[in-house]
């Protein structure tokens, strides 16, 4: 095993790449972004900025009450506004064919299921016309009361048979009770987490023409395959008859892993006024409709033996969805895969809520769920005296522990102790509230990470274009580059298997007019392309053809064997003023050991990227919902707050290199998700370090910590 250096730009793998048809081995090289000086010069064109010939703007109108019906809707004043074209509303929009999600199904009943569901569609010549217009429109409700806040004790309380993921509601494993009741030592604790706002960069636009009778849609998604099916459903069409693009997306954090108002509100207007249409969400809109994460309260019951080995691990969440769609985050999930126990029991409870839909927010599941573990492990080896490192290589299981399935490889204790050594833990004093600079404490934490090994079929087609002096390959895929670098990454793993220079590639992605192929989510878009080009580059190579395109979803099959999973360690160090109660987060180290490592920049981006957002979430990030009025208080960016660079120290971003044989023929695992994971524990136990004391709610803001 070796440990890849970030600061080499040069691919270092061990393996045996086929150098005969290449001098420089392309797969794992620090390749920058095809795409890079298209963004910098601003010549690459997101969703709001495709403009087709005589566009025209629409501007949606949120509900005003939290729960309740619409009564009736006077456009009068909107449609006296100048540029005026069309409200649309329950009452006239187009009738839709029903999706998999129910979010979507707008306009189609006086229903308001919560705060900022779209009652209507105001449609003018320019986005100020829209926009005026919105203002101007009266709609008047039937208020009911609203039930927004979520408790473990909330009467509505159930315990659903599925939780995020298809993952079981609730698993157990031996006597939890039994071996609990019995352990030396043991744990009770309860961690509490807000919603939190995904915020891209790019808020989420559509702009939709329709051609006759084909509908094109550009749209900010981080998957055009799954937006054509939906709107071929609901438009009643053939997915043939529908061409969604997104061929730049300025990021999603999942919230774009799923259609979303926009598209679906711009086709209608268009296909109601005859118009393309193009919809652009205002950021302060967001948190109200493109999903968020649920909050959670998280209880942890730990039974403990004397040298630190776990006899009972329990991990009880409570969390809220919409009435409109169930969504339960997961995040009782890693604590099936993390450590042995004896006895184990993990369940999900929901609560149904006049609240917007919770979705997909990067790492669903791991991010919050291994917030609380992680912090509750510190706190058993805080209590036994035990190193947190050491105890956690104490616990960590030869098999999966509820699967019982061998894992198709594990190298967190090689992360923890790579991570040790480059971060100095062995010059650590574990006295909490030891290490003073002036008016400020200091301390360290370290905290694992893991997320899930997934892989999706796909196809993909690759073409022989050049002669034989000048190979050329173009490979067709729609995949979607959300910022990560996929297609700069999939071209490699082409010229890989080609032999052939980076350059000697063209690659087209991000639109549904290419071969399908599955979203950028979940930490999975790089195996599952990957797993495609590579089988029609190997296809290609082995026939006399100029064309090869190929499904995967024969290979991806029978993965159950193994249990595949990604894992990490993160180490911070913060400054608590002793004054203020401001937490500052001084170093911030990540080793991860996550498959084979194709690019050595986007890879280290991915990570960095991850670890940014878990400082946001320990330590920034914070939304409440107001009982009041019933909709989340903190709305944009003023108000919800992402780390400024300021906040970032120089975040160290290593890489363990891991041989996995029983992957995908690319060999990653993911690193999208992997890095946000376990950032929030590593700085909230750093902060017990430095105070002594315990906050098991985050954000961990001056008001909570001074
Ligand atoms: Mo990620 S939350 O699966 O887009």
């Amino acid at each position: 095993m070796a440990v890849h250096d970030t600061t080499d730009t040069t691919d270092t793998t061990g393996t045996t790449r086929r150098g005969d048809r290449t001098a420089e081995p392309v797969l794992g090289s620090a390749a920058p972004r095809r795409e890079g000086p298209a963004k910098l010069t601003g010549t690459a064109r997101y969703a709001a900025e495709h403009t087709p010939p005589d566009c025209a703007y629409g501007w949606p109108v949120a509900a005003a009450v939290a729960h309740g019906s619409v009564t009736g809707i006077d456009d009068s004043d909107a449609m006296a506004v100048p540029g005026a074209l069309a409200v649309l509303t329950h009452e006239n929009a187009p009738r839709l064919g029903e999706p998999d999600d129910p979010t979507l199904l707008l306009l189609q009943s006086p229903r308001v299921p919560h705060r900022g569901w779209y009652v209507a569609l105001a449609v003018g010549e320019t986005p100020e016309a829209a926009r005026e217009m919105a203002r101007a429109l009266h709609v008047s409700y039937d208020e009911e009361p609203h039930d927004v806040l979520v408790h473990p004790d909330h009467p509505k309380l159930y315990h659903p048979e599925q939780a995020n993921g298809g993952y079981p509601g609730a698993c157990e494993r031996g006597d939890f009770d039994a071996e609990y009741d019995a352990a030396p030592h043991r744990f009770d604790l309860t961690y509490t987490l807000g919603p939190l706002h995904n915020h891209p960069m790019e808020p989420h636009a559509a702009t939709a023409v329709w051609e006759g009778g084909h509908l094109i849609a550009y749209d900010s998604s981080q998957g055009a395959t799954v937006v054509c099916q939906t709107l071929a459903t609901m438009f009643g069409l053939d997915p043939h008859q529908v061409t969604v693009v997104a061929e730049h997306v300025g990021g999603g954090f999942g919230s774009k892993g799923t259609p979303r108002p926009p598209v679906v509100l711009a086709a209608m207007g268009a296909k109601h006024t005859g118009r393309a249409v193009k919809v652009a969400l205002p950021r302060r809109e967001l948190p109200f409709v493109v999903g968020h994460r649920a909050p959670t309260v998280q209880r942890l019951r730990i039974g403990a033996r004397d040298d630190g080995t776990l006899a009972a691990l329990g991990h009880d969440v409570t969390t809220h969805t919409s009435t409109v769609r169930e969504f339960v985050e997961q995040a009782a999930v890693p604590s099936r895969v993390m450590y042995g126990s004896d006895g184990s029991r993990t369940g999900h409870g929901v609560v149904a809520l006049d609240v917007p839909t919770p979705s997909w927010m990067r790492a669903p599941g791991e991010a919050p769920g291994m917030y609380a573990l992680e912090c509750a492990m510190d706190e058993v080896a805080t209590a036994l005296g035990i190193d947190p490192i050491e105890l956690r290589l104490r616990n960590i299981p030869d098999r999966e522990p509820d699967s019982g399935r061998p894992f198709s490889s594990h190298h967190l204790a090689d992360c923890l102790r790579e991570g040790a050594r480059r971060f100095g833990w062995e010059r650590r004093d574990p006295r909490p509230g030891a290490r003073r600079d002036g008016d400020l404490l200091l301390g360290t934490g370290v905290a694992a990470s893991t997320y899930p090994a997934y892989v999706a079929p796909s196809t993909a087609s690759v073409q022989a274009l050049g002669d034989g002096s000048r190979p050329a390959y173009h490979v067709r895929i729609n995949a979607t580059d959300i910022g990560t670098g996929a297609r700069t990454v999939l071209a490699q793993v082409a010229a890989d298997e080609l032999g052939v220079p980076l350059e000697a590639v063209r690659i087209d992605v991000g639109s549904s007019d290419l071969p399908a192929a599955p979203l950028a989510g979940g930490s999975s878009g790089t195996a599952s392309w990957g797993w495609a080009v590579h089988k029609a580059c190997r296809e290609l190579r082995e026939s006399d053809g100029t064309l090869v395109t190929v499904d995967t979803t024969s290979d991806v099959q029978g993965q159950e064997e193994y249990a595949r999973h990604a894992f990490g360690a993160v180490f911070a160090e913060v400054s608590v003023d002793t004054v203020t109660g401001e937490v500052r987060v001084r170093r911030l180290l990540g080793v991860f050991a996550a498959g084979r490592i194709l690019n050595a920049r986007t890879a280290r981006s991915q990570f960095i990227g991850g670890m940014t957002m878990g400082l946001g979430m320990a330590l920034t990030e914070h939304s409440s919902l107001d009982t009041r009025l019933g909709g989340f208080v903190e709305k944009d960016l003023a108000g919800y707050h992402v780390p400024a660079h300021a906040d970032v120290p120089d975040i160290d971003a290593h890489w363990i290199e891991e041989h996995d044989p029983y992957l995908n023929p690319v060999g990653g695992k993911g690193i999208g998700e992997i890095g946000i994971v376990g950032t929030p524990a590593a700085i909230a136990n750093a902060v017990h370090h430095a105070t002594g004391r315990r906050y098991r709610e985050l954000p961990l803001t001056p008001d909570r910590v001074g």
